[in-house]
């Protein structure tokens, strides 16, 4: 892993203090491999309103575009919610992705050994969760035609549309098929064919590609049922393979499996540089205080090494100290119980640290 270079966005509201105690696992890391990175830090978001007027400046983009991976934190927040509709604060991330055509967001969720008991649901319920969860990040309704608020016939109205493409289904049924071969074999794909076009193209397509695979089984599952089978039956989950929308309803839904929503991270990937971000947003209500769980991002680290950097060593070696830190009883805030440790986010960082091996 040499000459390796990496964009690190924090973003705004906790995301300049996750993404710091990320790097530094990834730069202790790399040192323990006997490898290092180079990195540079570019603004987005609304960090980037504030400074250039615009939530993506085409610098980032370049940037980004040049190098190897792109670590993120999160965009947003209340300050820039009432921007014009193109100038907001979460286009950063909708821009970045159409960018660099990052069309596959791979967000696992798993259970912690450790955190059995802060899940809401039974330990019983909650020990068991092995997803990966393919969500297609380049369509669907987040870039489909959209009117926005606008008089007809003195009304009101506003549209967005749903728009799903052969080729885009099929790219990522494959990408999930193919991931499901090194996993449990087993495909959910999630859509909503009672009632819209693209999820009966969805499940068409889905059902051609899946026959390429003979390793593989393909389920398919109504988006709604999906929702309650979450929280029923998590454990009966591979792989669920689903649109732009569903796919990040499904995935914070999920992340309550795990404990809290600061410790899911994901992957996001296409034909060029791959962008690392944890699942959840800038959580205004709490940034500034020091007490984001900062793992998710540290986690999203590790993919970062594993998809982009050709490092597995790396990558195993900060989810072991991860795994570790949670058995010795470390805990932020959002998943603190009376009777552990509970640290700020930078000391969950140096904790994970120490734990590099
Ligand atoms: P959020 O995920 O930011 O927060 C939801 C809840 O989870 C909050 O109570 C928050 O405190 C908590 N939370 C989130 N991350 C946490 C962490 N690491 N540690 C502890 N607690 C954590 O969702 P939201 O409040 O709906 O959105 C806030 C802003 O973030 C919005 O502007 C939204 O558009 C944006 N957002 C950005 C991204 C991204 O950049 N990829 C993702 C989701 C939301
Ligand atoms: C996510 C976020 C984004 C999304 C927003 C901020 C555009 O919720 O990454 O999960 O909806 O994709
Ligand atoms: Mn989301």
């Amino acid at each position: 892993m040499s000459n390796k270079h990496i964009v690190v966005i924090p973003g705004d509201g906790i995301g300049a203090e996750i993404t710091a105690a990320a790097l530094s696992v990834a730069q202790a890391a790399a040192e323990k491999c006997g490898c290092s990175f180079t990195h540079e830090i570019k603004q987005a978001g609304g960090a980037a309103i504030d400074a250039f007027g615009v939530p993506l400046p085409e610098d980032t983009v370049e940037a980004c575009r040049k190098a190897d991976g792109v670590l993120l934190g999160a965009v947003g927040g209340p300050k820039w919610d009432n921007v014009a509709p193109e100038l907001r604060a979460e286009k950063a991330i909708l821009g970045l992705r159409k960018a660099l055509g990052l069309y596959a967001n791979l967000r696992p969720v798993k259970a912690f050994p450790a955190l059995a008991g802060q899940s809401p649901l039974k330990p019983e319920i909650v020990s068991t969760v092995d997803i990966l969860i393919v969500r297609e990040l380049n369509g669907g309704i987040y870039y489909g035609p959209r009117q926005e608020a606008t008089m007809i016939k003195g009304i009101e109205q506003a549209c967005d549309s749903e728009v799903y493409s052969r080729p885009e289904v099929e790219r990522i049924v494959r990408l999930a098929c193919r991931a499901a071969i090194s996993r449990k074999g087993r495909v959910m794909s999630v859509d909503k064919a009672n009632v819209l076009a693209t999820s009966r193209l969805w499940r068409k397509v889905a059902a051609e590609v899946a026959a390429d695979y003979s390793q593989i089984t393909l389920d398919n599952m109504y988006v709604d049922n999906c929702a309650m089978q979450l929280v029923l039956n998590p454990g009966s989950f591979d792989v669920i393979v689903t649109g732009n929308l569903f796919g990040d309803i499904l995935s914070d839904e999920a992340a309550v499996l795990t404990g809290s929503i600061g410790l899911l991270p994901s992957a996001s990937l296409g034909d060029g540089t791959g962008l690392y971000e944890p699942i959840h947003g800038s959580a205004p209500d709490i940034a500034g205080k020091g007490i984001a769980n900062p793992l998710g991002t540290i986690l999203s680290a590790a993919m970062l090494f594993r998809y982009s950097l050709g490092n597995e060593q790396a990558a195993v070696m900060i989810e072991k100290a991860v795994d570790q830190v949670l058995a010795d009883g470390y805990r932020t805030a959002d998943i603190y119980q009376q009777g552990f440790t509970k640290v700020s986010t930078e000391e969950m960082g140096r904790q994970v640290i120490a734990r590099l091996r």
